[in-house]
């Protein structure tokens, strides 16, 4: 068993990133509940505690709390915010409530001595995020660290290895903070920091083949990494009992499909089964420019021809999906329970006829996933491919889904991709592809008036597609695609180049 450090999730919108900080630091992470047992952190046996932050107050009468026996388990523990704030009352310091809101980078003066500390300079900015602030220790703790507005913005007691601040270290808003988090895994909690990704594909591996058995699974496999990492573990783990059911909905890129069907019938020894439902999809999607309405009827028409696929199969109980945290996060929901049939991931259906959905990489950013990918030998131009939502080309056509505007996506879409591979560019960018706009326009084309499509050229950099910046691509290389795209797509009169960045927009445009 490797190390464990555990996390103890008080509803704070940052806590897999804590999760990942740690496994940055080659220690093993899991994110539980804070209504975690004391029976079950025993039997975790964590090397340390991370208490996360949270949105609540600790006055509010249902405010978050974790049994108290957790302080009396002789386990290193890091508070952060709403959990400093927790550690400090439960210990019997005193937490109050400011009349503002403090919201943004701060310089923090730090007690260096610290081993929280070690090595960070005196002066340090910090991400602070809180309206509740400790006020007066509880004993047996010393301030470590200082601001202008918060005069005890980290705390410790050095005797019992119980540590907290007051400002989230696990972001890059504040300096250090990956310091920070090091200083309490490897120095206070003593991990070596051994563990690596293959550890998360064995342990995962393992976990799939307790829970399912001799049982079935279909794997809702789009060809994109997410879903191709799943599918390929979820393999490994059940062999021929996973059926991977890939579903051509109408909605893919050009060559898409045979591209997909020919990886996964001639590199890898599964169960593929190629469903047409192009036809299916495109007469819900009819009439349709809601853009989470569009979201919904495919999430719903997907799960649909799975439960269909799967009685063709026989008895399947499990739906295995590519989710990632990213997804999870953007759906709303930020806690990382086991879905069962009535579940509520976002564009899903409130009734699924499986058992159990299984979503292997819930927990991961899209790099992490990659990173499993190349662990359990998925070729490399697999792992690199950037990502293909769910829902395809209906959230980059605005407006209503007709075949024409596919047809016109799908061709300006491919230049797009062609001239970039063409520029060596594909590794520098993230993702990039085409929007249909709802919007026409006047030109000129020959002696002719046109009014004709916008097409508009979208492209980012990110690492985790929580942020991401828009993509400098050469005036030059935009040029000739602009001119390609004009000249061999009908219909297309204009384009134009998105140079927003996540946020305040989204990657995609619906
Ligand atoms: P946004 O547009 O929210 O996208 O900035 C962030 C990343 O998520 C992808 N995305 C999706 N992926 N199902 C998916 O599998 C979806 O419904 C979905 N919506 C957005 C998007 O392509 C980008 O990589």
């Amino acid at each position: 068993m490797s190390e464990l450090i555990l996390i103890i999730d008080f509803g704070g919108q940052y806590n897999q990133l804590i999760a990942r900080r740690v496994r940055e630091k080659n220690v093993y992470s899991e994110v539980h509940p804070c209504t975690i047992s004391i029976e079950k952190i025993r039997e975790l046996n964590p090397k340390g505690i991370i208490f996360t932050g949270g949105p609540a107050s600790i006055y509010e009468e249902d405010a978050p709390k974790c049994v108290e026996d957790v302080f009396s388990l002789g386990i290193p523990i890091l508070g952060i915010c709403y959990g400093m704030q927790f550690m400090s009352h439960t210990l019997g310091g005193c937490v109050k409530r400011a009349l503002k809101r403090e919201y943004g980078q701060m310089e923090a003066n730090l007690d260096t001595s610290s081993k929280l500390f070690a090595s960070l300079d005196e002066k340090n900015i910090c991400l602070m995020s809180h309206t509740d602030y400790v006020d007066v220790l509880p004993e047996g703790f010393k301030t470590i660290a200082s601001t202008d507005t918060c005069k005890i913005a980290a705390m410790e007691n050095v005797d019992k290895n119980f540590y907290a601040v007051q400002f989230h270290p696990e972001v890059n808003h504040t300096n250090n903070g990956d310091k920070i988090i090091e200083n309490f895994v490897i120095n206070i909690c003593g991990c070596k920091g051994e563990w690596k990704m293959d550890t998360f594909a064995t342990r995962t591996i393992e976990k799939i083949k307790e829970k399912v058995g001799e049982g079935k699974a279909v794997c809702a496999l789009s060809g994109g990494v997410d879903s191709s990492v799943a599918a390929v573990l979820m393999s490994k783990a059940i062999g021929k009992n996973l059926t991977c059911i890939f579903v051509d909905h109408g909605l893919l890129r050009k060559n898409e499909v045979e591209e997909v069907e020919a990886i996964f019938t001639k590199q890898f020894d599964v169960n593929f089964i190629k469903v047409d439902a192009r036809e299916r999809f495109l007469t819900r999607l009819a009439g349709i420019t809601n853009p989470e309405q569009k979201r919904k009827i495919i999430g719903e028409e997907f799960i649909r021809v799975f439960e269909e696929e799967g009685k063709k199969i026989g008895k399947v109980d499990y739906l295995v999906q590519g989710t990632i945290y990213p997804d999870v996060i953007e759906s709303g929901l930020g806690k990382s329970s086991v879905i069962k049939s009535h579940h509520n991931v976002g564009g899903l259906p409130d009734y699924v006829d499986f058992k159990e959905i299984i979503e292997p990489l819930r927990d991961l950013f899209k790099d992490e996933v990659r990173q499993v990918g190349r662990e359990i030998g998925l070729p490399e131009f697999l792992v690199n491919r950037q990502p293909f939502p769910g829902p395809g080309l209906a959230i980059r056509i605005i407006g209503d889904i007709t075949e024409e505007k596919l047809a016109i996506l799908k061709d300006a879409d491919y230049i797009f991709r062609e001239e970039i591979a063409k520029h060596n560019m594909e590794k520098e960018l993230s993702q990039y592809f085409a929007v249909l706009t709802d919007t026409k326009s006047v030109g000129v084309m020959g002696d002719e008036r046109t009014y004709d499509y916008l097409i508009a050229l979208r492209a980012v950099v990110t690492d985790d597609f929580m942020t991401a910046k828009f993509a400098k691509i050469p005036y030059e290389i935009l040029e000739i695609i602009s001119q390609r795209i004009v000249n061999e797509v009908a219909h297309v009169n204009r384009i134009v180049y998105d140079i927003t960045s996540k946020p305040p927009a989204t990657i995609e445009w619906e």
